[in-house]
């Protein structure tokens, strides 16, 4: 067997090439070629390093870097090829740095493995994906922020088991989002702190003989320092599980906003009609018009969640220290990246350009009852009467309306004396849900 058909990188162990499916099951390239920048930013690093402590000289240090910044334009360029046989975005660099320099590339691996290259690539891309969600988190944030602004006032149920529950305001609800997306933010911001720690230097698992300084390729990188431990650096995976977790909380709170605007866009509810390029027809019925875009951000928690539970599995009970299965660390996290960036920005545009119902809000807040605890604490209040009992007044009254088939301001005040004579007219003013809000946000 010729040595050209064997491995490059480690042919010199190997009688024969790999047959095709290994290389199919062995090749990452499809996948992993997203790192190239990473994999490019890490190895400038690392040869920075190399020629700074004297490992390799200034000249072979020189061509490595110049290599680099070619191959980096031909990737932008879209001119690089790609290569399964080269299985993964490390080899195929390394192999395409050996056709531009000749020799000096195999110098760029000193001190160096593909297990500690490719954990520092991915905890800067995963650091740079944070990056990217917090900012589109935040434009989200500002749509919310100026329809809470319009709706301070606006009326509509809030609920409890989906029943009409208390008057609350738009605002109130939306503001209620915010706060959830304010600290699936902060999740992020976390990840990103924990994670910035530099395997660089692990190399294989135990380090290297080569005198090596990590503190400045994590400085470099950006890292605040090297990792501590070098088995851990090669073999730790838990900051892609919290980046996959951090994406699947924060799909989970969109799907709950996604679920109320399928709701509150049916006909029964009507709380809200979608914009003609936030909704779509149907082939059939032509009254039809489908949030499917709401729909879509809901399902997409499936591939969320999914990917959390993917690679947590791959990792669970996996020895120390890299193992291969390992290589299955990045395509969901990829995905859920660009699933989350997709639902976010969804949700903003369907939010911004929503024409919410105020006529229908107010009336399914009158319909409901809405203002039935006010009628208790009104007892409460003004008749002295323990909650209990007031509960059990005012249970009454609601039948009563129920009954008359009316909405509690609808019922005369001899109708509700008839309950309880001691009820006077100022009851009246407790059954107006504005005036409920109004008592409720005049709290500190
Ligand atoms: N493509 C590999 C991965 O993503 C790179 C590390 C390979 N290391 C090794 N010892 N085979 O995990």
């Amino acid at each position: 067997m010729s040595d050209s058909t064997k491995n490059k990188m480690w042919g010199g162990r190997f009688d024969s090439a790999p047959s095709d499916i290994m290389t199919h099951i062995n090749a990452s390239i499809d996948i992993d070629q997203r790192l190239w920048r990473q994999d490019i930013a890490g190895s400038k690093a690392h040869c920075q390093m190399l020629i700074k402590q004297s490992i390799i000289s200034k000249e072979d240090g020189q061509k490595i870097l110049d290599g680099l910044l070619q191959i980096e334009k031909e990737i932008e360029d879209g001119v690089f090829e790609f290569k399964a046989s080269l299985e993964d975005i490390h080899m195929n660099i390394e192999s395409r740095l050996k056709e531009i320099i000749g020799d000096s590339a195999g110098k760029l691996h000193t001190a160096r493995s593909r297990n500690d290259q490719v954990a520092t690539d991915f905890r800067l891309w995963v650091r740079e994906a944070c990056d990217d969600i917090i900012s589109n988190i935040e434009s989200f944030q500002v749509v919310l922020e100026k329809l809470s602004n319009i709706h301070k006032n606006s009326i509509m149920p809030g609920f409890t088991h989906l029943q009409v529950a208390q008057p609350v305001t738009l605002a109130m609800h939306l503001g209620a989002y915010s706060q959830m997306l304010a600290r699936d933010k902060r999740r992020f911001e976390d990840c990103q702190k924990r994670l910035n720690e530099c395997p660089l230097g692990a190399c294989a698992l135990s380090g290297t003989g080569f005198p090596i300084d990590r503190h400045y390729t994590a400085e470099l990188l950006g890292f605040d320092k090297p990792m501590t431990n070098t088995m851990d650096a090669v073999s730790a995976r838990d900051f892609a599980n919290e980046f996959l977790f951090d994406c699947a909380q924060c799909g989970l709170h969109l799907s709950r906003l996604a679920e109320e605007i399928i709701l509150w866009s049916t006909p029964q509810f009507g709380f809200v009609t979608l914009a003609d390029q936030w909704s779509t027809g149907s082939s059939i019925m032509p009254q039809k018009k489908n949030p499917d875009a709401a729909e879509l951000v809901r399902a997409k928690t499936g591939r969320l969640n999914g990917n959390l539970i993917q690679l947590m599995t791959v990792m669970k009970a996996l020895p120390l220290t890299y193992n291969k299965d390992m290589q299955e660390d990045k395509q969901g996290v990829f995905e859920s990246f660009d699933t989350i960036c997709l639902c976010l920005d969804a949700m903003k545009g369907m939010l911004d350009t929503a024409n919410f119902r105020l006529d229908k809000m107010k009336s399914a807040t009158l319909d409901g009852y809405a203002t039935a605890t006010e009628i208790a604490d009104w007892l409460v209040r003004n008749l002295n009467m323990p909650f209990r009992d007031a509960h059990h007044v005012t249970g009454r009254i609601v039948k009563m309306a129920e009954s008359k088939n009316c909405r509690l301001d609808e019922l005369s005040l001899t109708d509700m004396q008839g309950v309880e004579p001691r009820i006077t007219n100022d009851i009246y003013n407790a059954l107006d849900p504005d005036k409920a809000i109004q008592s409720r946000l005049k709290k500190p």
